[in-house]
């Protein structure tokens, strides 16, 4: 399979099989992540980190992959420091990053800014967020954390909580458990329901998901339940926001009705949705699951840029 020089801007871009291919590649990568093992695969290659919206896990995580494989990496994290304060379109930006490194990674409040950015870049674009948009690179090693924990995706019972409506994390994610034969089951607040479009593109895998507003009920028989965040900024009305935050809320009391070896991931940043007691339960996995961001990425970046593999 050749992944050099592509893009990545919606996990929809990749077949199942070249799914397979870069988590079977992230976990070799995993003792190069940890910093047990040692590689300079990626040296004298540069990666531009554009970062037009806070982040904490995905830049980091990036830039740390980068590292560990040997390269380096320049960007911003406050785009108010660059000339977009100038007015500077962001086409302009991204040609000007495309003539500085070798590959870029962008996020953007605006959905669809990843793929007008890779119409203007010759180097390979990852797209760490898009608005309400996708986030390709979180659903990998999410996909990733589900498969390390449960040895298997195919006819895993997954609840999806939270804000399913402006979630990208989650609309990726529900796409991808279907391809790969999850049962799924959704849970949010009337207002933040699952849009229908990823509903039936659940359904042309076959799988029918079920919505319920029945949290204790939803969880009794999952394997994973995968929690996010009611997102403030992604709110048009404040008023909407304080509706519905603070709805639901992980907590031990509620994990007495999941079964022993539920896993709780969650994209982070978690705000009140998680309980920080539940940390210290062996369901907590939303910790490792951050982590497992620099093999994934390690992955991608050593696959899209080296061409050769470790
Ligand atoms: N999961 C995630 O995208 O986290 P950050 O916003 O901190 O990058």
């Amino acid at each position: 399979m050749d992944f050099k020089n592509r893009d990545v801007i919606s996990v929809k871009d990749f077949s199942k099989k070249e799914i397979n291919d870069i988590l079977s590649y992230a976990k070799k990568m995993a003792p190069y992540a940890k910093g047990e093992k040692h590689t300079n695969i990626l040296k004298e290659k540069i990666l531009s980190s554009l970062f037009f919206e806070p982040s904490t896990r995905t830049r980091l995580s990036f830039e740390s992959a980068m590292h560990r494989l040997g390269g380096s990496v320049i960007g911003f994290a406050d785009p108010s420091a660059t000339s977009q304060k100038k007015g500077e379109s962001l086409a302009d930006s991204i040609r000007m990053a495309d003539s500085y490194s070798d590959a870029i990674v962008i996020r953007h409040p605006q959905e669809g800014a990843a793929r007008l950015s890779a119409e203007f870049a010759e180097s390979p674009v990852l797209n760490a967020g898009d608005g309400a948009g996708q986030h390709p690179t979180q659903c990998l090693l999410d996909l990733f954390t589900i498969i390390t924990e449960k040895k298997k995706i195919k006819g895993n019972k997954v609840v999806l909580l939270g804000d399913l409506k402006y979630g990208r994390t989650v609309h990726s994610l529900a796409y991808a458990l279907s391809l790969f034969g999850a049962e799924l089951t959704f849970v949010s607040p009337q207002s933040l329901k699952m849009p229908k479009e990823v509903i039936n593109e659940c359904k042309d895998f076959g799988v029918e998901p079920s919505s319920t507003s029945n949290l204790e009920g939803a969880i009794k028989d999952a394997d994973v339940l995968y929690v996010t965040r009611i997102q403030k900024e992604r709110f048009p009305d404040a008023e909407e926001y304080n509706r519905v935050v603070g709805t639901y809320r992980v907590d031990n009391e509620l994990l007495k009705y999941a079964k022993e070896d539920l896993i709780v991931m969650h994209p982070l940043p978690r705000v009140v949705e998680i309980d920080p007691q539940v940390d210290k339960t062996p369901h907590a996995l939303y910790f490792k699951q951050a982590f497992n961001g620099v093999p994934v990425r390690m992955a991608l970046l050593s696959l899209i840029l080296g061409g050769r593999r470790i």
